[in-house]
């Protein structure tokens, strides 16, 4: 079995419902942090980590995402003609090579579990990544190059953790790590979006994932869990007692860009820490402050 990680999934067939109207015709992987759809973002964390294959569960009304990472031809011919070639080198960025990109369709939206099952067939028997670009994560490292170096360490599943606060641990997967500290903890439990007060710890699943391929013998069974769906977390909780698990808390920021709130938060980071940008929008940010205290 191959020991690196060559394959990503990319689920991207979610409805995007909570940011309509907005998503009513985009998908919502395509709304942009600064001048950058947040799917890109999670291909280039992807390509940074050494991933070689990019694999899209996909939906309906999500073809702008296969738009984006191919040649546009008259877009080119058009920016070549009129000397632009600073928007032609970031337009090259979003291409990937011939044949490395792959789409398949989750036809009906049964949860994560069942889009990453969809893709089964073109993952193989090897580890592979799961990248949710809901979950963008600014690091000097990139979050899952910093995940691919502690799975040549440890081998098995590695998961991105992070400490959320008491009244948010309904709303993810949580580790129960046994009280252990440090950097990469041994998995011990894990539980998708514990009813308030039940939480095993703070310690939250973010949406980068390495695994290993065995989980999908686990989604075949197409068990329900929370909220009436087939969840990763409890395929992967069936892992846990047979192959090594471990929880990285990751460096870096992390931005919950499927809120509201947590997008803009995203926007106003990642202009900041531009050169291009930052300045300017400190500015703005001081006098919009005021104008609207
Ligand atoms: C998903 C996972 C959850 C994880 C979260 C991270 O939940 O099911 O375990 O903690 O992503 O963002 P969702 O946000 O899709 O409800």
């Amino acid at each position: 079995m191959a020991k690196r990680v060559r394959k990503a999934i990319f689920p991207v067939g979610g409805m995007g419902t909570r940011f309509l109207p907005a998503t009513k015709a985009m998908p919502k992987e395509m709304l942009p942090v600064v001048d950058r759809p947040l799917i890109q973002y999670a291909v280039d964390e992807a390509r940074a980590a050494g991933i070689e294959q990019f694999i899209f569960v996909t939906g309906r009304g999500k073809s702008a995402i296969e738009d984006h990472f191919d040649h546009s031809v008259e877009l080119e011919a058009l920016l070549r003609d009129r000397d632009k070639d600073d928007a032609l080198a970031d337009l090259r960025e979003t291409l990937l090579p011939p044949g490395d990109i792959a789409y398949v369709r989750q036809q009906e939206p049964l949860g994560l579990g069942h889009a990453v099952w969809c893709a089964r067939h073109l993952v193989g028997d090897e580890p592979f990544a799961v990248l949710l670009a809901d979950d963008l994560i600014m690091a000097d490292t990139p979050c899952l190059k910093q995940m691919t170096d502690v799975f040549e360490e440890t081998g098995g599943n590695v998961v991105a953790a992070m400490e959320v606060p008491d009244d948010q641990t309904s709303r993810y997967g949580i580790i129960d790590a046994g009280g252990a500290t440090g950097d990469v903890r041994p998995v011990e439990g894990l539980v998708e979006k514990p009813a308030a007060g039940t939480a095993p710890s703070n310690l939250a699943v973010i949406g980068r994932y390495i695994l290993m391929p065995e989980v999908f013998t686990e989604l075949e069974r197409q068990e329900t869990g929370a909220g009436g769906e087939i969840q990763l977390t409890d395929a992967m909780a069936r892992l846990i007692d047979r192959q090594a698990f471990h929880g990285l808390a990751f460096e870096g920021e992390r931005f919950d860009c499927g809120d509201k709130l947590g997008f803009l938060e995203a926007n106003i980071a990642f202009a900041l820490s531009r050169d291009d940008l930052g300045p300017g929008t400190r500015d703005m940010i001081a006098r919009l402050s005021k104008a609207f205290a």
